[in-house]
């Protein structure tokens, strides 16, 4: 790339020698992109300060905090279902993405941040337009080689949008902590407990959790507390959607693998019985379905890090300090692990028929201790939301593989849309 040599790793075996260890924990250069909105939070952060953050954000993905989660999970995707309904004539071609993508911030801002911004309901919301507006100035530096130089950046239109777009997401996350923490002291001063409009006790967010490891500052200061918030928005919605959104394409085209879920979800559901965190588990299939999507259309196709160390390589020593991508994508269609790599099978995620892989030929959440942190969060609104949506429609992909178009900005996106129809099941 220009001038900086990055060796690119396409088997899962060298790939291993990397993520298993904590010596190379340090991130890509293309990771400092995001820096300046994530400061040093989880996905950024390095070193000793990396492995304190770790061991303190770890506890607020218990599954006790998870399960607390279901109620927000199942009012959003009830509300997704309800305005997908104007669509679902059986005969509208219309981009289910940006539905999904809604839904997913929905959730994200309330689990993170334990506030409303209604992004299903409202067409505009100045930190939504901000959201995008980031990601996509990060994903267009990215791609194009002379806004790499900060230098270059922030002297274009591009860098100043991205600067108005960061004091927009900085300013409502700062302005949220300060009123969560101003709350709590309020409430906890009178002995009240957190409660929503319907006088239930308001259920804990991501931000609570901070803040009750913080120590008044001592910890983890309002900064830093901010900057974790920021890196849960940032991971926690596109990659979901993502996932969401192909599991929903690949399902749109084999209607027969489609048809298996439907009656999966219906037998774990009988007599409408409504969705709880116990019954997740019993969606066996579907969760085989949504690991061959993330094979064949991971939402992170690509990662990096700079060694800390010198490392060989069959006959090649990469010099400490290289920059090294570790190309998931590849990973997940090499024939040697997953024959006929482009055909969807979601058998292939049997147990029977994935004990003898290599560990690390399927990674979406990456592995080793540098792993994401939030992927049983995403398994679960990623079961919740598919769920409500197959339960209620059956959907066929107005799309084919070839022509479908997916491009890395960020995440593994489909570069028009994803475009379907839905039919209302009886
Ligand atoms: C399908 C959904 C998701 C996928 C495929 C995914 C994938 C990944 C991958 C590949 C990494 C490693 C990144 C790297 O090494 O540079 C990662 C890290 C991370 N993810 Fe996720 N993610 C998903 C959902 C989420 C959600 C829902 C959250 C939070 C609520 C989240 C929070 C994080 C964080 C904080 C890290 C950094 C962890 C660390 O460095 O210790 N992710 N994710």
């Amino acid at each position: 790339m220009g001038s900086s040599p990055i060796v690119n790793i396409t088997d899962p075996q060298y790939a291993e020698l990397l993520l298993s260890n904590s010596t190379h924990i340090s991130k890509g250069v293309v990771y400092s992109f995001v820096v300046p909105w994530l400061g040093d939070g989880l996905l950024t952060s390095k070193g000793a300060k990396w492995h304190r953050q770790r061991k303190l954000l770890t506890p607020a993905f218990h599954f006790k905090i998870l399960e607390s989660f279901m109620p927000i999970f199942f009012e959003k995707s009830k509300l997704l279902v309800k305005l997908l309904d104007k669509e679902a004539d059986g005969k509208t071609t219309f981009n289910i993405f940006p539905y999904i993508t809604h839904c997913t911030l929905d959730i994200i801002t309330e689990t993170a941040m334990g506030i409303q911004i209604n992004a299903m309901s409202t067409k505009n919301n100045s930190y939504v337009d901000a959201l995008y507006g980031a990601c996509g100035e990060i994903s267009n530096r990215m791609a194009t080689g002379w806004l790499r130089s900060d230098f270059i950046f922030y002297n274009t239109s591009y860098g100043k949008r991205f600067l108005q777009y960061l004091s927009t997401l900085h300013g409502t996350t700062n302005r949220v902590v300060n009123e969560r923490k101003d709350l709590r002291k309020k409430q906890n001063s009178n002995n009240e407990q957190i409660e929503d409009e319907f006088g239930r006790r308001k259920q804990k967010a991501f931000l609570d959790i901070l803040i009750d490891v913080s120590e008044d500052g001592t910890v983890l200061t309002n900064e830093q507390i901010r900057e974790e918030v920021d890196t849960f928005m940032f991971e926690g919605h596109d990659t979901t959607t993502a996932s969401i959104s192909w599991t929903l394409f690949l399902l749109g085209l084999h209607h027969d693998v489609q048809e298996q879920v439907y009656q999966e979800i219906n037998d774990v559901l009988q007599n409408d019985k409504p969705l709880e965190f116990n019954n997740l588990s019993d969606l066996k299939y579907l969760e085989r379905v949504l690991k061959e999507s993330l094979r064949m259309y991971p939402s992170v196709p690509t990662i990096s890090r700079t060694t800390s160390a010198d490392i060989r390589i069959d006959d090649y020593i990469i010099p400490k300090g290289s920059s090294v991508a570790m190309h998931i994508f590849d990973f997940h269609r090499n024939p040697k692990y997953f024959p006929q790599p482009t055909k969807f099978d979601p058998d292939r995620f049997l147990p029977e028929n994935s004990k003898d892989r290599h560990p690390y030929a399927f990674i979406p959440f990456s592995a080793g201790p540098r792993n994401c942190i939030g992927q049983k969060f995403a398994l679960m609104e990623e079961k919740i939301i598919l769920s409500y949506i197959l339960k209620n429609y059956k959907v066929t992909s107005t799309q084919t593989v070839d022509n479908v178009n997916p491009v890395v900005e960020l995440i593994l996106r489909p570069h028009e849309g994803l475009f379907v129809t839905l039919e209302k099941r009886k």
